[in-house]
């Protein structure tokens, strides 16, 4: 089929809830990928900055046939070899006590909602149970995530919501500190915002929250679904910051493009759940737990994020040498990269897709570069080269 069957196909039978390119994606290799007429494309989405090790990567494949032909699915009822193993892991990384998996970031962020909620009622303070949360974020799709999403045209036509959210200014910890009051039970942000705008927090922002929270005793969760795994060039952004949560949640890069998701808690955090509070069919099932722990030891090798950090700066400073008078500002870290324009830039990801790189936007005036951890310099130099040639191109 071309791209143009299988979209006509797609447009009877899909339910319409993308914005779709009309461009099918078969086949794909490093940061690469084919459609169905068998053009090429630089991916700098990455599946929106989930291709940690770019597509078809052969140590994931090998692990993933490997773990086909031993287990596919077994419940969380009894004890999963590779989830265990991938939960030391993550839990080592990330200094904490314990994991719970699922398999999407809207799944990991809704646990992390019930979580800090049952934590406080276990200590019978079921009155805390406020979560505070931040304009311009991003939390997922579910009811509980998009009520804790400040972005009202996410939640527009799905009330009512479920309560107990309250919304604070990013980077503005007295707007924090103003919805502080007996009913909090945590606050809960993006330490870079990404479908708001490859927002970075600001250090002092970060250490702030965690001095409120430490004097008012509430649970700080870090939703590290787009920034975590590697994408900053540290393993969670958290350690970029030097600033500890007391739960982090995960999922897009975790599994490499195979759908898993995890929230990660201190010991202390964990406490609030207990059998039969919360769970998942195929959360951390044998095959995402195989791949996902292959995931973790590649981007753990000496020197892998070391070289996300080179990388992720090399593409910075070529996107800063683009002059063009409608940029405002490029940001970022690491591989999680936005430049933001003064006009919608629709138009221009179009050109950059008819011309062979896929970006995506990240709000309507931010292009996202969000690029495979693999990615070398040469591809780099290419996607920074079809940039500039459609940013001409571009009439805004
Ligand atoms: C920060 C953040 N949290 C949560 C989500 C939701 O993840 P998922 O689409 O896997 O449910 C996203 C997805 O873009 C995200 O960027």
């Amino acid at each position: 089929m071309t791209n143009q069957d299988i979209a006509a196909k797609g447009q009877q039978y899909v339910m319409n809830t993308y914005g779709r390119f009309p461009v099918a994606l078969v086949r794909g290799k490093g940061s690469h990928v084919w459609d169905a007429n068998g053009r090429q494309y630089l991916d700098f989405v990455a599946g929106i900055a989930v291709c940690l090790l770019g597509h078809s990567n052969q140590d994931l494949n090998a692990v993933l046939r490997e773990q086909s032909q031993k287990l596919w699915h077994v419940s969380n009822l009894y004890w999963i070899e590779p989830q265990v193993e991938l939960a030391e892991k993550l839990v080592f990384q990330a200094g904490m006590g314990k994991a719970f998996f699922c398999n999407s970031g809207a799944e990991a962020n809704e646990a992390a909602i019930k979580l800090v909620r049952k934590y406080f009622y276990r200590r019978k303070e079921s009155h805390r149970n406020k979560i505070i949360v931040f304009n311009g974020s991003f939390h997922g799709r579910t009811l509980a995530t998009v009520a804790a999403t400040g972005q009202t045209k996410y939640q527009e036509g799905f009330a009512p919501l479920p309560e107990g959210f309250a919304y604070a200014e990013f980077n503005d910890l007295s707007s924090v500190e103003q919805l502080v009051d007996e009913s909090t039970c945590a606050v809960m942000v993006e330490p870079i915002q990404g479908e708001g705008g490859i927002r970075p927090a600001e250090l002092g922002f970060l250490k702030g929250l965690r001095e409120i929270c430490d004097q008012k005793g509430l649970l700080l969760v870090f939703d590290e679904v787009q920034c975590g795994m590697g994408r900053t060039g540290k393993f969670f952004a958290f350690q970029a910051y030097g600033v500890k949560p007391d739960v982090i949640t995960l999922a897009k890069g975790l599994g490499g493009g195979f759908p898993v998701g995890a929230m990660l808690a201190t010991d202390k955090a964990a406490g609030g759940f207990a059998p039969g509070d919360h769970a998942s069919t195929f959360g951390g099932n044998p095959l995402a737990a195989a791949v996902a722990n292959r995931v973790v030891d590649i981007i753990t090798e000496e020197g892998f994020l070391d070289q996300v950090s080179k990388i992720g700066n090399y593409l910075f400073d070529s996107l800063k040498k683009v002059k063009d008078g409608r940029i405002v500002t490029v940001r970022g870290w690491g591989l999680m990269l936005g430049v933001e324009f003064k006009a919608e830039i629709k138009e221009l990801v179009e050109i950059c897709i008819q011309k062979g790189l896929l970006l995506v936007g990240a709000g309507p005036r931010v292009l996202r570069f969000v690029p495979p951890l693999t990615v070398n310099k040469s591809e780099i130099d290419q996607a920074v080269e079809i940039f500039r040639e459609a940013l001409k191109e571009w009439n805004s």
